[in-house]
């Protein structure tokens, strides 16, 4: 009887491991002259995704704040693809300006997919970028949207771009507050905690969402957004620097391994918005599983005044 039971059990834990890991990219395409750039690949979902698309011959730019870890990537995709390194750290927006900088240097003259992977989350303390900014909004958000802007010019001398954030279902506890985008209420006291690390996290991609719903209306190019699903890669780094937490997640490890997808499983639903024919592309859609999802609080109107005020407040970085 008790034999049943255990066989029974293992059954559903591998039922479960193979529902919660699922989805997987099946298109395969032959991407030769075809020109991706790819932020925060040195690491996690990022690399596995360059190294993927660099597989099916695509060129590929990686932009990655730890050139080091860069480097070894590139390393790895140079044995099979012609591949660039560019420094980029998106919480700074005149490094932003300088990666442009540098890709102009190399004078390809068109991406054909840009994705918007690299992501921080969820800093114990409270944390802003170079020009004061919440840490993951300024990070995720608006440092992408000054990215993807400058580079505007090479998605559209592409003859079908399109451009895949990487978002994720965090989205969904959010509470996106024009009055006070970076939580400042919260910054200096003993406020910061968790939580609001965790909102402003799902605040900065809901935006991710919101910004790709806009890109096509304000310049006709296509673009998605995506949930990679749960991940074991180091997008946890800040969170484990909470001790309770840090010892909660060891705990868990044994329901890490059976739930939560490797980076190659975490890196197909950014692979199938990176490969799907032009045409089926759900243009502002947001994937899951590498299957079309409905996000639920993304909105136009939301979409439209999150474009006018990341505008407005890159308007000196984003001229020429
Ligand atoms: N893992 C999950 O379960 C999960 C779930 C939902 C969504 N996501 C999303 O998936 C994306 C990839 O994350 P991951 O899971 O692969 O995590 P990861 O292993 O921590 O990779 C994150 C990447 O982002 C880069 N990055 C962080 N801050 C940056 C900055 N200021 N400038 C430039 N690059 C920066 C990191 O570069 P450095 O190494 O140089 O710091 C790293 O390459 C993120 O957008 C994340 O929000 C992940
Ligand atoms: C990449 O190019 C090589 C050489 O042209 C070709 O043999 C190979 O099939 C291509 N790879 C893919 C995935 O199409
Ligand atoms: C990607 O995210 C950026 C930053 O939030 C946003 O500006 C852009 O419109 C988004 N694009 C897509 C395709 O989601």
């Amino acid at each position: 009887m008790l034999i049943f039971y255990l066989i029974g059990i293992a059954i559903l834990l591998w039922l479960l491991h193979v529902y919660m890991t699922g989805g997987v990219c099946k298109i395969k395409k032959d991407l030769t002259g075809k020109v991706v750039f790819i932020t925060g690949a040195n690491t996690g979902i990022g690399k596995e995704a360059a190294l993927q698309l660099g597989n099916m011959n695509a060129t590929i730019i990686i932009a990655c704040r730890d050139t080091i870890k860069g480097q070894q990537v590139l390393d790895q995709l140079n044995k099979i693809t012609k591949a660039y390194l560019i420094q980029l750290d998106l919480s700074c927006f005149n490094s932003i300006k300088q990666c442009v900088e540098d890709f102009k240097k190399l004078k390809i003259p068109q991406i054909d997919i840009l994705i918007n992977n690299a992501g921080v989350m969820a800093p114990q303390t409270y944390k802003t970028t170079k020009q004061s900014y919440e840490l993951q909004f300024g990070t995720n958000h608006l440092g992408h949207f000054l990215l993807t802007e400058l580079l505007i010019p090479y998605l559209k001398a592409a003859e079908q771009s399109r451009v895949v954030n990487v978002s994720s279902l965090a989205h969904k506890q959010s509470n996106l507050d024009f009055q006070d985008i970076n939580y400042a209420q919260y910054a200096n006291s003993k406020l910061w905690s968790i939580k609001y690390s965790l909102l402003a996290y799902g605040n900065s991609k809901l935006c991710n969402i919101l910004h790709a719903m806009e890109i096509s209306k304000r310049h006709g190019i296509k673009a998605c957004s995506l949930h990679p699903g749960a991940v074991r890669t180091e997008l946890l780094r800040e969170i484990v620097k909470n001790p309770l937490l840090n010892a909660f997640l060891i705990l868990i490890t044994p329901f890490k391994l059976l739930l939560f997808k490797s980076s190659l499983q975490g890196a197909q639903t950014t692979l199938q918005c990176a490969l799907e024919d032009y045409d089926k592309l759900v243009d502002g859609g947001y994937y899951s599983d590498c299957k079309l999802k409905q996000p639920n609080i993304a909105n136009k109107q939301l979409a439209e005044k999150l474009w006018e005020f990341s505008d407005e407040k890159l308007k000196p970085y984003l001229q020429k």
